[in-house]
């Protein structure tokens, strides 16, 4: 046996057990555009002034918006979280089945948790943030630590002293404070659009000007699609003195200049019809050939099943993909809305057939260029607020459970704009409230059959029964019996939602659940010292798992430092008495037993690498131990010497 095998013990400085470094990240871009500016890890700034030239601007006043504490905001959004999500499956519907995620927390935390697992892999970000009226409550954010001022917001930990109130004008800082709350929230959120992704923001005359500016700040203006005007109302209010106000925007961002350009293929054009229907019965299908465009890369395609779900396809035929077309003609079988007469005469009139690539092989008819429709900049018909008021109070029973709700109908329609011709992707809500983007999407998916996913976050703010606008949902909470906050309101929409759903169309097979996570601090305390008293904090870091804290909440903390998917499967094995999780198919394989002794390394290393043969995954398999488990160091050296003979060296502890 090899003795050069080492189990690392996984530490707080350690880039794995931190949320993402979103510092070292722009520093690895620019070492990667400029490596002759940056030496020994610093840029060197004379030397990307040199190469950059004359588009440096050294001016002292410079065009842009600028406010006090802008520079500290984008700092807050650089620093790491040290906090972690833990799972909540009694509060999760279809906890085993769902790719749906409900957060509960701070936006600002969970965002910087998320960036490992979903950076780059967001279609599409809806937000509806508060407005900054004088009324509502902007979130106060502590620089220095702001995960505790969280825990003790939400009373997790004691909270003398805290006291949360609305931003008013009256505060010297009206203006700063919302610029404030929002700016490293959006930086953040551009991180996790894709390429092709975008973002849509809700505000109102109030804050437009400044959220457009911050807007042009980190998306670029080159990138700005839209400043849409929607019809918010059927009967004017009187609540300025001024006009009757009728209209508020929603503000279009793309993530890059080539997701500009796809904005306008996949918007919303009645025409754009999918051309399989999970519901119908199976037919064979014949598109001739040069008739079908595709987004699978050049090579060639062997005969068999592809897709996913409901839109299950089968290729009678090889086929080759050369510059984005299939140049043969293609035999497919599958839940065909249209017959082959049909096909032919379409195909006759010219119309064309394009096959995703994106999940699975979904075929979907492509309208002819000049039938293209885009968006119009006024959006009229995509319901009201009277509509979401109605909504709500017929889902919950009582009226005045949430009171700035969009309907259902306006985000769906946003929805369906970015992923009519894909149906698919990661739907993002950071300002969830009652949770309208969730019914969107699902309601979206059963029209369509697509298989959109969605993320909520929502803060448990908390609602105080002797507050006028709070009563009607406290005394909902309190009738379920649940902690007065707005993300007990958030998940009961999401169930009552889906409850209508499977209602009003029982044959709809698709995901309805979601999993629900809640902000908290590390499980481990060495990543999350007590800052008042080190000493302590280092002493009982002997086991440094929190005591309190289940197995379930440290494997999903593993996911979310290592960067996987909070939906990916995870199996349970018991090998040689221990308990033993695989996550995804065995790219993560986990023990987290209180003692392994020197006689159980053999059979438990025997029995992990069985598994993960039979599993077979197809990238490299991270191991993690108990650090605490061992009696000594020679059994943690013996079970990563067989691990290692067997493939597995990325063996670590905690
Ligand atoms: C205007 S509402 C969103 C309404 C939503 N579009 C709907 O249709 O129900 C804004 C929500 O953001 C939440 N919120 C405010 N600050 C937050 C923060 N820091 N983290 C997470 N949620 C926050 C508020 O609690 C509120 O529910």
């Amino acid at each position: 046996m090899t003795t050069e095998a080492t189990m690392r013990k996984l530490t707080a400085e350690d880039p794995e057990t931190r949320s993402a470094d979103v510092l070292a990240s722009n520093i690895e871009q620019l070492k990667t555009l400029f490596p002759e500016a940056v030496t020994e890890g610093r840029i060197d700034f004379d030397v990307l002034k040199q190469l950059l030239g004359g588009a440096v601007d050294g001016r002292e006043e410079k065009y842009g918006l600028n406010w006090h504490g802008k520079r500290r905001a984008r700092q807050l959004a650089l620093t790491p979280s040290n906090g972690t999500l833990r799972p909540c499956p009694e509060d999760s519907v279809d906890w085993d089945t769902t790719q749906n995620l409900m957060i509960e927390g701070d936006n600002l935390e969970v965002l910087k948790l998320l960036q490992k697992s979903y950076a780059g892999r967001v279609k599409l970000i809806y937000i509806d943030p508060p407005y900054n009226t004088g009324k509502d409550f902007v979130y106060p954010d502590k620089y220095d630590d702001n995960l505790s001022t969280y825990l003790r917001y939400t009373g997790q930990v004691s909270d003398e002293g805290f006291k949360t109130s609305s931003n008013t004008e009256a505060s010297g800082r009206f203006h700063t404070n919302w610029l404030n709350m929002m700016y490293p929230r959006l930086k953040l959120a551009k991180a996790l659009l894709s390429r092709d992704g975008l973002i849509f923001i809700s505000i109102d005359d109030g804050e437009v000007g400044s959220l457009r500016e911050i807007c042009d700040d980190v998306f670029g203006e080159e990138c700005l699609i839209c400043q849409f005007v929607w019809i918010k109302k059927r009967k004017g209010s009187h609540l300025s003195d001024t006009h009757r106000s009728m209209t508020e925007y929603v503000l279009a961002y793309a993530r890059t200049k080539e997701g500009l350009a796809l904005y306008g293929e996949g918007a919303y054009s009645d025409k754009l019809q999918p051309l399989v229907k999970k519901t119908n019965t199976v037919k064979e299908l014949c598109f001739p050939a040069c008739t079908v465009t595709t987004t699978l890369d050049d090579g060639e395609y062997a005969a068999g099943d592809r897709g996913e779900g409901e839109s299950r396809l089968k290729f009678l035929t090889p086929f080759a993909v050369a510059d984005g077309a299939i140049a043969g003609a293609l035999q497919v079988s599958g839940p065909f809305v249209w017959t082959q007469a049909k096909l032919n005469a379409e195909m006759a009139l010219g119309t064309s057939v394009h096959l995703s690539s994106r999940f699975g092989f979904n075929v979907g008819r492509h309208d002819q260029a000049e039938k293209f429709k885009a968006p119009s900049s006024l959006i009229d018909k995509a319901g009201t607020n009277e509509d979401a008021y109605e909504e709500l109070a017929s889902l919950f029973g009582v009226e005045r459970v949430f009171a700035f709700a969009k309907p259902v109908s306006l985000i769906r329609y946003l929805v369906q704009t970015v992923t009519n011709s894909v149906r698919s992707g990661i739907v993002l809500d950071f300002f969830a409230g009652s949770g309208t983007t969730a019914h969107a999407v699902a309601s979206l998916n059963v029209a369509d059959g697509g298989n959109r996913r969605f993320i909520l976050v929502q803060l448990p703010q908390r609602l105080d029964p002797d507050e006028a606008e709070h009563r009607v949902a406290a005394e909902f909470c309190a009738g379920l019996r649940k902690p007065l906050n707005v993300a007990e309101i958030t998940k009961e929409r999401l169930r009552r939602a889906a409850k209508k759903i499977k209602t009003e169309s029982p044959m709809f097979a698709g995901d309805l659940g979601f999993r629900v996570f809640k902000l908290d601090s590390s499980n481990i305390r060495e990543w999350d010292p007590d800052r008042n008293n080190l000493p302590a904090s280092l002493e009982e870091s002997v086991d440094h798992l929190k005591a309190n804290r289940t197995e379930a909440d440290i494997l999903y903390e593993l996911l979310l430092k290592l960067g996987l998917d909070l939906c990916v499967p995870i199996e349970k094995k018991r090998l040689s008495g221990k308990d033993v999780h695989s996550v995804g198919g065995g790219v993560l394989i986990v023990c987290l037993a209180d003692e392994i002794t020197r006689d159980q390394v053999g059979p438990l290393a025997e029995g992990i690498v069985a598994w993960h043969e039979a599993l077979a995954p197809a990238g490299d398999t991270t191991c993690v131990f108990r650090d605490s488990a061992f009696a000594d160091d020679v059994a943690k050296t013996n079970l990563a010497a067989i691990l290692e003979q067997h493939g597995l060296a990325n063996v670590r502890s905690l």
